[in-house]
């Protein structure tokens, strides 16, 4: 695989580093996933097996319907597997109560998904403080820590504008310092650029890139943009529900990958 030359190298050193030694966050053992709609059953993930490490970003890619969202839902803890184990952080996500599922990703997980549209009656600040409040954090604190997250995305002059007063942009930079705000562990983005113009885009990769590097968060962005994915430091691909490729980028100005990456056995 060659690669085009990028806006902005990251995170090499730390990439080439990597080694078993590195903490897991998330393994994923032979999962699978089968929609049964009653007239047709479709089988979304046929078998996936990965390993996530601490502070990776890992950008997920295939065509549509291959699985990647279903693969989102299904590490997240959004959905239930079928087979399979799935392990984040240690714990069994399939194990875990609703509520403690829920009360993790609350604590622990921020999600850029289109289809976590913001609230259109909230300002970006309260749509930004709303994941604090319902996991019980005081309103001045939630206040603090949202404007904060704001300011991490520089769209602290806005805090008081409605998202119909946003441009598309800056809507996606509110939705992020949402999924930021509560320092998750791990970030869950679903086509995080998927709306906007190269520039937007690029924007917001270099913002995630930076979150990626100096907050040692790990960032799991399905993307259809390889653009997009070759600023992140290894990129799976998927076929009709399966992994068919998962490579870690080595030198990304020279071309260079890592061999396969190998999933440790669960
Ligand atoms: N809730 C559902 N009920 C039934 N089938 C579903 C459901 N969600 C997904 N599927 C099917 O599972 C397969 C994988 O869907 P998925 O949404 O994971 O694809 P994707 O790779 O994210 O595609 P895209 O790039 O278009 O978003 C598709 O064939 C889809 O039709
Ligand atoms: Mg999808």
């Amino acid at each position: 695989m060659t690669s085009a030359p990028l806006a902005k190298p990251h995170t090499k050193e730390r990439e080439v580093q990597l080694t078993s030694q590195d903490e897991v966050i998330i393994q994923a053992t032979d999962i699978v996933k089968t929609y049964d709609t009653g007239k047709v059953k479709v089988e979304a993930l046929r078998g996936v097996s990965l390993t996530i490490e601490r502070g990776e970003m890992v950008a997920i890619m295939g065509p549509s319907g291959c699985g990647k969202t279903t693969l989102l839902n299904c590490l997240s803890g959004l959905d239930v597997v079928d087979s399979g184990r799935v392990l984040v952080d240690g714990a069994d996500v399939n194990r875990l109560s609703d509520n403690r599922k829920t009360e993790y990703r609350a604590r622990h997980m921020g999600f850029v998904f289109q289809f976590y549209n913001l609230l259109p009656v909230l300002s970006a600040i309260e749509n930004v403080e709303l994941p604090l409040l319902v996991s019980g954090t005081s309103a001045r604190r939630a206040r603090e820590k949202a404007l904060a997250a704001l300011d991490t995305v520089h769209l602290r002059d806005w805090a008081s504008h409605k998202p119909g007063e946003l441009s598309g942009g800056q809507r996606q930079r509110v939705t992020i310092a949402r999924a930021l705000v509560n320092d998750p562990a791990i970030v869950w983005g679903d086509e995080p650029t998927g709306d906007l113009d190269s520039t937007n885009a690029n924007e917001i990769m270099d913002l995630l890139c930076d979150l990626n590097e100096k907050h040692d968060q790990t960032f799991v962005l399905v993307t259809h943009a390889l653009e997009v994915a070759e600023r992140t430091g290894r990129i799976i691909k998927m076929q009709d529900g399966q992994i068919t490729s998962d490579h870690r980028i080595i030198d990304r100005e020279a071309g260079i990958w890592g061999p396969a990456v190998q999933t440790e056995a669960g």
